[in-house]
């Protein structure tokens, strides 16, 4: 049984005053019947992790580099996500992927990095809308699939999030159909390659996920939580998220 995981990506927004909302959905969550994550920005990762110490809430990265520590200017590493208090981190979002030229072999880099420290590493995926519209979502993401993710993947170190990147942000989400078909997709990809350990493997639908449509995608086949953007900002929104995993 695969317990779902509702995790929050609060990209480059968050400021010291917004880690009240930390303290709200606290409050809002004492015993959630799902996996909590929120992944501020680096700069407010300890004082977060601080805060919901000893909670259900944990804390995590948006991306680290694949060296423990170096001549790597503005870079943050896996162990120095973890020192602040993270668990979990997330790679190969396609912001990052568009934004900074990330590969799948750089993302796979980061994967083994994140394990290094102990991390637990959240792998995203997703087709562009043009793809998508050629009948290759399938095909593109298999790619991804792939070529992100090492050797030694299990259902302990590695959740992967399926991000359509024309719903990110758009408040447009695919048909549910579609949904369940990719997450069977990826399972079975992930089944292929990783065996009976793919079973336990958590898989997130991420893209406009709100309190309102949040139940339904979570009840689809083989959909195991959220990776949430914009509705993750606000304790109240995301306390709702929480409640439908
Ligand atoms: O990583 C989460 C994300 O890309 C989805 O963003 O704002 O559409 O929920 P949003």
């Amino acid at each position: 049984m695969r317990r779902k995981l509702a995790a929050g990506n609060w990209k480059m927004n968050g400021l010291a005053a917004q880690l009240a909302e930390i303290d709200a959905l606290v409050a809002a969550c004492p015993a959630p019947g799902c996996d909590v994550l929120i992944c501020p920005p680096a700069t407010l990762l300890a004082p977060m992790a601080a805060r919901a110490a000893g909670s259900a809430v944990a804390v995590g990265g948006q991306d680290c580099h694949r060296n423990a520590s170096g001549a790597h200017t503005g870079e943050v590493s896996a162990e120095m996500l973890a020192d602040a208090g993270a668990t979990a981190v997330i790679l190969g979002h396609s912001e990052r992927r568009a934004d900074h030229d990330e590969s799948d072999a750089a993302v796979a880099a980061k994967t083994e990095a994140a394990w290094r420290a102990g991390l637990l590493a959240i792998v995203c995926v997703g087709e562009t809308e043009a793809e998508r519209d050629a009948g290759q979502a399938l095909n593109v993401v298999s790619r991804q699939l792939a070529g992100s993710l090492p050797e030694g993947c299990t259902a302990a170190n590695l959740v992967v999030a399926y991000e359509p990147v024309w719903a990110i942000g758009t408040g447009r989400t695919p048909s549910n159909d579609d949904i369940a078909e990719m997450h069977v997709h990826m399972r079975k990809e992930l089944t292929a390659r990783f065996g009976e350990e793919a079973a336990g493997m958590r898989l997130l639908y991420g893209g406009s996920v709100k309190p309102g449509n949040a139940a339904e995608i979570f009840g689809l086949s083989d959909v195991d939580g959220g990776l949430v953007g914009g509705a993750s900002l606000k304790a109240a929104d995301f306390a709702g998220i929480v409640d439908a995993a």
